[in-house]
């Protein structure tokens, strides 16, 4: 019903050269990669290079963030028609670091995905507990009111084309992954509440993304439970045989 989608987001790693040599290795051993769709978000700096070297393959190419005004005196930010123009076609929203070192607050995640669904980028929308939250017992709350903020005003038509990616903190570049169990539940969770937002079509075309420590060794397993599909990669994308790992993972179960 939903395909599979795999991204890896880079952070602030690779130089040009080394974003172009690991793009080079992830076409050689995705070549045969039908079902599954595959997104890299490179830096800024290699968005244009990555973007050339996916030409004609199934990867495609997102940015990390972005700012919400068309234009101006904003220094250091960049807008969607200048992601656009490098050829990446997707965005990264509200990712939790962008949120505990940016100042990022449910409120600019909203503006944020408003200009990116008007411009025609396509969002993946980050949310997730820490785990002073998730020990308190109250991970559905913190993520249901993260994920309504984040949807405030965003139409039926336009939510078809958001993909949320759900990042408990605590398991993000730490080694710890939500349990398959623990993930599930929180999945279904979030899709419960786009059922009461939208409708039943949304609720079940909506891809949710699990994100946080995910590795070859863990993908099937999470990527199993019926309402993860998708995973959003850090760590284990920066290298071409574990990222492509992941995605064959995906693959068998497609
Ligand atoms: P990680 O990062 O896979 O290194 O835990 C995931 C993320 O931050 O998206």
């Amino acid at each position: 019903m939903r395909n599979i989608v795999i991204a890896g987001n880079w952070k602030m790693y690779k130089s040009n050269s080394e974003a172009k040599e690991l793009v080079e290795e992830l076409k050689n051993k995705t070549n045969d990669i039908i079902k599954t769709r595959m997104i890299v978000c490179p830096p800024y700096t290699a968005l244009s290079i990555a973007a050339e070297l996916v030409k004609g393959t199934n990867i495609q190419v997102g940015a990390q963030n972005m700012y919400w005004e068309q234009q101006g005196a904003f220094t250091g930010e960049i807008s969607t028609e200048m992601i656009k123009s490098t050829g990446a076609t997707f965005v990264l929203i509200g990712h939790s670091e962008r949120r505990q070192f940016f100042g990022e607050t449910d409120e600019t995640v909203n503006k944020k995905l408003k200009a990116a669904l008007q411009s025609g980028l396509n969002p993946i929308v980050c949310i997730g507990e820490t785990l002073e939250e998730r020990e308190s017992g109250v991970t559905n709350d913190v993520v249901g009111k993260q994920v309504e903020k984040a949807l405030a005003d965003i139409s039926t038509e336009s939510m078809k084309k958001v993909v949320l990616a759900y990042e408990p903190i605590w398991a993000i570049g730490t080694g710890k992954t939500a349990t398959p169990e623990q993930a599930q539940d929180v999945h279904k969770f979030i899709r419960s509440i786009l059922f009461r937002l939208y409708n039943t079509e949304v609720g079940n075309e909506i891809v949710i993304q699990y994100g946080g420590s995910v590795k070859p060794e863990n993908a099937t397993e999470l990527l199993s439970q019926p309402d993860i599909d998708g995973a959003l990669v850090g760590g284990a994308c920066l290298k071409a045989e574990s990222f492509s790992e992941i995605i064959k993972a995906a693959e068998k179960l497609s």
